[in-house]
């Protein structure tokens, strides 16, 4: 362990703070008796000892993840092939503050605390980074002042096993899976299964049981169908995501979702199931009866993607249409931490019900920074109308100021491994706009790499989105609501596992304005 500053009077120490008698586990134990021993005692890692009872590992939530995703049988490994071995310690007498950023520099959730480190240590206590950032919250801002990055880029706040995103490989994933391989090869309810079950489908009869389950949801209630029309005209312009999340927060009143909080995790699915199936209805009953047309009711043996084009255009599509809807869908159930999942889960962290939590989602997926831009690529292609414009055009909008609509990615710092695929689909689909389309990619890489330099900006997924669904017969106004029928598969996944393993997310941000406190001056 690092020097140790000896705490100021009435400074809180390691001591202070850490949890003990700890909870430990013998080296040759199997991981599952561990684990038990974790659950029954609500604690996040357990501290290996050997005979002497000399800390030499630590085991905690993350590695039995590691496990479980290795496909590793728990009631076989032992703790001392999963654990963490030598692991540092840190001294009870340290200053908790200074813990805090040791903890936080290692990247650590948990650490032993031994007495006499080095010479005969014992195992006193464990401090956690939970247990420190109590102490860390009352200290005064200028103490626990650090880096946050604006935007909070790359900060980790959860621990989750629906997926992530590797931003320099270009690469994500759901569970397992690459999401780019599940997208080429299974059909989307699969996908869906995976999500919800945590496995993919193994047999047909896997397969057809959930759509047995999830078919019959696809219809809209009765109660709720008698308010689309209002919904669905309200405004002159008509704004799909509003009427979307107006209309989900009366499917799920009518459906008398409750507070997350005061249900069980059968009824939390339940509800999410139905959401998820709904969903696509809504969409295409609100655009058709904004258009004046009557909505078409689910076809009962088509799967989602070619039922969703059904409901909407009120004729089957080509099977190569619905092939190419449900790639994109697919590639569009979950992808990381992305404002509107991170809504989800902040909403769910209240107990909120799943309802409150998918009409935050959508809310905050509206907005063009993250779901809006497909249309506005789309858009910008037919702006911009031919090849030998596309240069000056793209150059005199980023020397304005403007951002590129479908370039630029929070994480992605390489080729969006979505548009990658989207190009190919789109390729395939044919059409005039595809031409142009890779031409305008070519063009704005290269202008963003030259106006600006170092920032890695290529196309996201939202370019070759909008040329696909285009292609697809599917109206620039339903591209959005398109990313969210999917999304909210992704959403809702979230929310089980939010609830699941459920803590109020409550960050705290530091104070930079006049210092208080001033006397509050009388009106004049
Ligand atoms: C997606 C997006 C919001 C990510 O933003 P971010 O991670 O916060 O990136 P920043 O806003 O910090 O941008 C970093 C720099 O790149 C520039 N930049 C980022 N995306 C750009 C784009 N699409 N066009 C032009 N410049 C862009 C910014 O102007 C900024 O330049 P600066 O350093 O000179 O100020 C952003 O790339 C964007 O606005 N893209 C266009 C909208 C879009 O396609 N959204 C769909 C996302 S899937």
């Amino acid at each position: 362990m690092p020097d140790t500053p000896i705490p100021a009077p009435g400074e809180r120490t390691v001591a202070d703070v850490m949890s003990h008698p700890v909870v430990t586990a013998q080296p040759a134990e199997t991981v599952a008796d561990a684990a038990q021993r974790m659950r029954d005692r609500r604690v996040g890692s357990v501290v290996v000892i050997d005979h002497d009872d000399r800390a030499i590992g630590i085991l905690t939530e993350r590695d039995m993840i590691r496990l479980a995703a290795a496909g590793s049988d728990a009631s076989s490994a032992k703790v001392s092939e999963w654990m963490t071995g030598d692991p540092d310690t840190i001294g009870p007498e340290v200053e908790a503050r200074a813990a805090f950023a040791t903890l936080a520099e290692h990247g650590y959730r948990h650490i032993p605390v031994v007495e006499n480190a080095g010479t005969g240590e014992k195992l006193v206590g464990i401090v956690s980074m939970r247990d420190l950032m109590r102490v860390a919250m009352i200290q005064p801002a200028s103490a626990q002042a650090q880096d946050i990055p604006k935007g909070l880029e790359g900060v980790v706040v959860a621990d989750t096993t629906v997926g992530d995103v590797r931003g320099l490989e270009g690469f994500y994933h759901y569970r397992e899976y690459s999401a780019v391989d599940l997208a080429k090869s299974r059909p989307l309810e699969d996908v869906w299964y995976l999500m919800f079950k945590g496995r993919l489908p193994e047999t047909l009869a896997d397969r057809e049981a959930f759509a047995a389950d999830v078919n019959p949801r696809r219809v809209i209630p009765e109660a709720v169908a008698e308010v689309l029309p209002a919904i669905a005209r309200a405004g002159d312009t008509f704004i799909p995501l509003d009427a979307l999340r107006t209309s989900i927060s009366q499917y799920g009143a009518t459906l008398g979702f409750r507070a997350s909080h005061d249900v069980d995790d059968a009824t939390l699915r339940d509800n999410a199931l139905s959401t998820c199936a709904v969903t696509p209805t809504l969409i295409c009953a609100l655009w058709r009866l904004r258009q004046g047309l009557e909505p078409v009711a689910p076809h009962p043996t088509l799967r989602y993607a070619a039922n969703y084009l059904y409901m909407m255009q009120g004729t089957e599509p080509t099977e190569e249409q619905a092939a190419a809807v449900e790639k994109y869908l697919i590639s569009t159930i979950d992808h990381g931490f992305n404002a509107s999942t991170f809504t989800a889960r902040v909403i769910t962290s209240t107990g909120a019900d799943l309802g409150a939590a998918v009409v935050g989602a959508i809310g905050a997926l509206s907005g063009p920074l993250h779901g809006g831009a497909p249309s506005r690529a789309l858009q910008m292609l037919d702006e911009i109308g031919t090849a030998d414009r596309a240069e000056p055009w793209l150059r005199a909008a980023v020397e304005r100021g403007d951002r590129l609509m479908g370039f630029g990615h929070r994480v992605y710092k390489t080729d969006d491994p979505r548009s990658l695929m989207l190009r190919e689909v789109a390729d395939n689909l044919g059409g005039d706009k595809m031409e142009l389309a890779r031409h305008i990619e070519t063009t704005a890489v290269k202008v963003l790499e030259e106006l600006k330099p170092g920032r890695r900006l290529y196309t996201n997924v939202e370019f070759y989105a909008g040329i696909v669904m285009d292609r697809c017969g599917i109206p620039p106004e339903l591209f959005t609501p398109t990313f969210a029928a999917s999304r909210m598969i992704g959403w809702c996944t979230h929310v089980l596992e939010q609830a699941a393993d459920n803590r109020l997310i409550r960050p705290s941000a530091q104070y930079v304005g006049p210092p208080p406190p001033q006397p509050v001056p009388p009106i004049s």
